[in-house]
């Protein structure tokens, strides 16, 4: 796997030194009479894993869509390296969007595609490569998220839910992105694929040098992965270290972080474990808890 790590080292590179990866000011979206974000902040750091929370129709998928490009916003700018997207023309669009990698949380593959295949699609599009080129480049990425050879071939009915999760980031990493967005990656995972998943992408992220950024509703995930927090509250997002957005006083926080799912961490009373403090991946993961209840209690 060394060659692709040595290959992803170049995606930061190419990264203006200083700039935030992405700076959100005071968007506005709105949708007939029903205003979603009202001058929203955001800012991701380069190299920084960032989690994006909020209850259900908070905004946490417009927001997404808002910095992908996919929705521009009533007011307000959104820079990805420095390049303000809202003033872009379709063409830079295109550019910049190429520098993306991108899971959504549903449909996240073709299902008459396999795997291989599923992954050489963005590289079909944007690259010119001889097909054994592109057969060895994907195969690549397809080890490097820890699936076994065999799983290129397989379509993915003949997949498990953990293996679809690590072929669609497969997928989103063909281009060598230096930014990447996961729209609740460990949803639907028993907890032990979950921290799998969680621990890979840590890994990945320190390796390949990425910024990552995700939305998740999985205490779990964010403790085991993120630096940094942002909590989409009144419209606005709330910001902080992990250690702060703990300790932050407003209720929908306080209930987020310190309700009965977040007693396992040892949250309460403001302790927090912030597990990924550090600005670049220090951290480790840490193990995941026994016993962690599944599914149905974690939604907002
Ligand atoms: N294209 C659209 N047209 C009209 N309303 C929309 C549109 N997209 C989103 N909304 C509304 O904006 C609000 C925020 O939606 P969004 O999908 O961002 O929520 P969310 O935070 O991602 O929620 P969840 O956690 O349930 O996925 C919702 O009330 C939704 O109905
Ligand atoms: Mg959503």
């Amino acid at each position: 796997m060394g060659p692709a790590a040595n290959q992803a080292v170049d995606a930061t590179a190419a990264a203006p030194g200083g700039v935030p990866a992405i700076e959100v000011r005071g968007v506005v979206n709105r949708f007939g009479t029903q205003l979603v974000h009202d001058a929203l902040d955001m800012t991701v750091e380069a190299g920084e894993v960032f989690g994006i929370v909020g209850g259900s129709g908070s905004g946490k998928s417009v927001l997404l869509r808002t910095i992908l490009g996919l929705q521009r916003p009533q007011a307000g700018s959104v820079r990805v390296f420095g390049r303000d997207l809202t003033r872009l023309g379709d063409r830079e669009l295109r550019e910049v969007k190429a520098g993306y990698g991108v899971t959504f949380q549903a449909g996240a593959l073709f299902t008459s595609l396999t795997v291989l295949q599923n992954v050489q699609l963005p590289m079909i599009e944007h690259l010119s490569l001889e097909r054994e080129a592109l057969d060895g480049l994907a195969m690549l990425k397809v080890r490097l998220v820890g699936l076994p050879a065999e799983a290129a071939f397989k379509f993915p009915s003949q997949l498990s839910g953990g293996m679809i999760k690590r072929a669609a980031l497969a997928r989103a990493l063909a281009l060598d992105p230096q930014l990447l967005f996961l729209d609740e990656p460990t949803a639907g995972l028993d907890p032990i694929s979950a921290a799998e998943f969680d621990e890979l992408l840590v890994g990945l992220q320190r390796e390949l040098a990425l910024t990552v950024v995700m939305i998740t509703h999985d205490l779990d995930t964010i403790f085991r992965t993120c630096n940094r927090v942002g909590v989409i509250v009144d419209r606005k997002m709330i910001s902080d270290d992990l250690q702060g957005i703990v300790s932050n006083p407003h209720p929908w926080i306080q209930q987020y972080f310190h309700g009965d799912r977040a007693a396992r961490f040892g949250q309460a009373g403001g302790g927090a474990t912030a597990h990924r403090g550090e600005a670049t991946g220090a951290a480790r993961p840490v193990p995941v808890p026994a016993a962690t209840p599944t599914g149905d209690d974690r939604g907002a």
